[in-house]
């Protein structure tokens, strides 16, 4: 214990702005938004992403910086805190935990392929992929083997640990000396190689290159091209929430915690509109010209729809596009390297933001130093990110993915959105957003906070909680015809997940594949009770914090 800790500070407006943008500028922006538009019908995705940005995205994004800035006046820096600030009911504060918990276990895997994007920069600048294939170099560096529940690599869990010590060290250096520094060097970094490869790729041509079997301009205008009808399809429209929900960090309460440093009458709606905008800078127009034109160019349109349904971006940024880089011949190790080093920083900026709610919680409601917090924040990792590197990446990895990185960001928000609007009150959540604000949003963004953006959650909420495996598009069609489908749950709703709909008995598996689906199924059901004890130690903090809050409080008024 130490006293009171110093309140921090961002150094300057420019850092806070690349530490927001950095904070959302991640491994969706090149790998899972490509992937997301080549399965949702390429420029069929652009009109609900588009949409979704403006009635999810950007209304969100100011509600979460209000909340910040808001909560930071009375100390506090993580959200049940600053959900406690805004509402009367004990209940908000425990609700703030998703602002905790959701962190932590996104952090437990998105820093294990951090540490691939280290050990692929690495090995691409050593020439590797020359000789070895990139599948093989992330069976090696992952430990992955077919049908085994074990994934054991030691190089991998050193890049792993290697990747926790870094990020535990940075955060450790504080707020301006740690994360914005990181920031201002990393974020102009990424774009700058973003920007080399994606000029580079656009010119290839068939013509200008022997291995090319299309333009790489196909690969950008089947990305561009809107197409209207996919507005009436809501697969489409659930895909593009769900992109802007991770791509922004949209709750996640990492926002919160980064504004709530701000002082009273800091400006949060240009901030926020630009850390936003800088995020969809990268993501469409960088992340948009990298992975869907260069594949397409050397693969053509078919295979790289067919490997990404087959897969997903992650699996053609690391598995196939060391491969396509070796027809740049000299320059393949550069562009390798390039590549690997953007999503590095990308990650990097985005894993920071991770750990730094819960870096404040402890920092401010125990009292703890920095370095105390770090390690804390490093002990509660550990038995997370040990099992992630240990295992099959369906087992932990995947379900991580999906209760701390999908479903419940989705819940948070929906939480959040009730609370600004409804419980704290538009008008005064309105009025405390346009304090000090150097950009006058529309009154347009009132009503929709009100009511636009709780609605539209509460139903994605909904859809993404109990969805039929055709979806509810066809389902709902198929009711007044001779042939309904059948009611099934889809493997990615909430339930379908619950009942590991997606762990299928085949009824000619192997006796190796149904020995490995039981053992998916035990690592799973291990990995929920991890996820719900964990979340359980967060409300037990919560709960000794504020206990120790009113004991204080009461010491001084008596
Ligand atoms: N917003 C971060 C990303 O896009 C989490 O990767």
């Amino acid at each position: 214990m130490s006293g009171e800790p110093k309140r921090e500070q961002w150094a300057s407006r420019i850092g806070l702005v690349l530490a927001m943008a950095g904070n959302a500028v991640g491994l969706g922006n090149f790998l899972r938004f490509p992937a997301q538009a080549v399965k949702n019908g390429g420029g069929a995705f652009l009109i609900p992403y588009m949409v979704a940005f403006l009635v999810l995205g950007l209304p969100l994004m100011w509600i979460e910086w209000t909340m910040g800035r808001y909560g930071g006046q009375f100390g506090h820096h993580s959200t049940p805190g600053i959900f406690d600030s805004m509402g009367k009911r004990r209940f908000w504060k425990y609700f703030g935990i998703f602002g905790l918990w959701s962190n932590l276990i996104i952090a437990a895997f998105y820093l294990y392929i951090e540490s691939w994007c280290m050990a692929y920069a690495g090995y691409s600048l050593m020439n590797g992929f020359k000789e070895t294939s990139p599948e093989k170099y992330f069976d090696w560096l992952t430990g992955h083997t077919p049908n085994s529940i074990l994934a054991i690599s030691p190089v991998g869990m050193i890049f792993f640990a290697a990747c926790i010590i870094i990020n535990i060290a940075i955060l450790s250096r504080g707020l301006a000396r740690g994360i914005e520094i990181v920031s201002k060097i990393g974020m102009p970094v990424l774009i700058l190689f973003a920007t080399l490869l994606a000029i580079r790729g656009l010119m290839i041509t068939p013509e200008s290159d022997p291995h090319a079997v299309e333009s790489a301009l196909v690969g950008l205008n089947y990305v561009w091209e809107p197409k209207f009808d996919s507005l009436t399809n809501p697969s489409v429209w659930l895909a593009a929430a769900g992109q802007i929900f991770f791509t922004l960090s949209i709750g996640m309460g990492t926002m919160h915690c980064y504004s709530s440093y701000l002082r009273k009458d800091d400006d949060v709606t240009l901030n926020g509109a630009t850390g936003a905008w800088t995020n969809e800078f990268c993501e469409v127009i960088l992340g948009g010209s990298i992975l869907i034109p260069i594949a397409v160019a050397y693969l053509g349109l078919a295979e790289v729809q067919q490997k990404v349904a087959s897969g997903s971006g992650f699996g053609l940024g690391f598995n196939v596009f060391p491969t396509l880089f070796n027809h740049w011949g000299a320059l393949a190790p550069a562009a390798g390297f390039l590549w690997f080093g953007l999503l590095f920083f990308a990650a990097i900026t985005s894993s920071l933001a991770m750990g730094q709610p819960i870096m404040a919680f402890l920092q401010q409601e125990f009292r703890l130093s920095r370095a105390k917090s770090a390690l804390a924040f490093a002990g509660m990792l550990l038995p997370m990110a040990i099992p992630v590197a240990i295992f099959n990446s369906q087992s932990f990895f995947d379900e991580f993915d999906f209760w701390g990185g999908t479903y419940c960001l989705v819940l948070m928000a929906v939480g959040e959105a009730v609370l600004f609007s409804w419980v704290f009150g538009v008008e005064k959540g309105w009025a405390e957003m346009m304090r000090g604000a150097d950009l006058k949003v529309p009154r347009f963004f009132f009503w929709v906070m009100k009511y636009v953006t709780p609605t539209l959650l509460i139903v994605i909420l909904l859809a993404s909680t109990f969805k039929p495996s055709c979806g509810w598009d066809k389902y709902v069609q198929s009711l007044g015809t001779s042939s309904p489908e059948k009611f099934e749950w889809a493997s990615d709703s909430m339930v379908g997940k619950l009942l590991h709909r997606d762990v299928e008995l085949k009824p000619d598996a192997t006796p190796e594949e149904l020995t490995f689906d039981k053992n998916l199924k035990i690592a799973r059901t291990a990995d929920r009770l991890m996820m719900l004890a964990s979340f359980a130690g967060f409300g037990a903090l919560v709960w000794i914090a504020w206990k120790r809050r009113s004991a204080e409080e009461r010491t001084i008024t008596t």
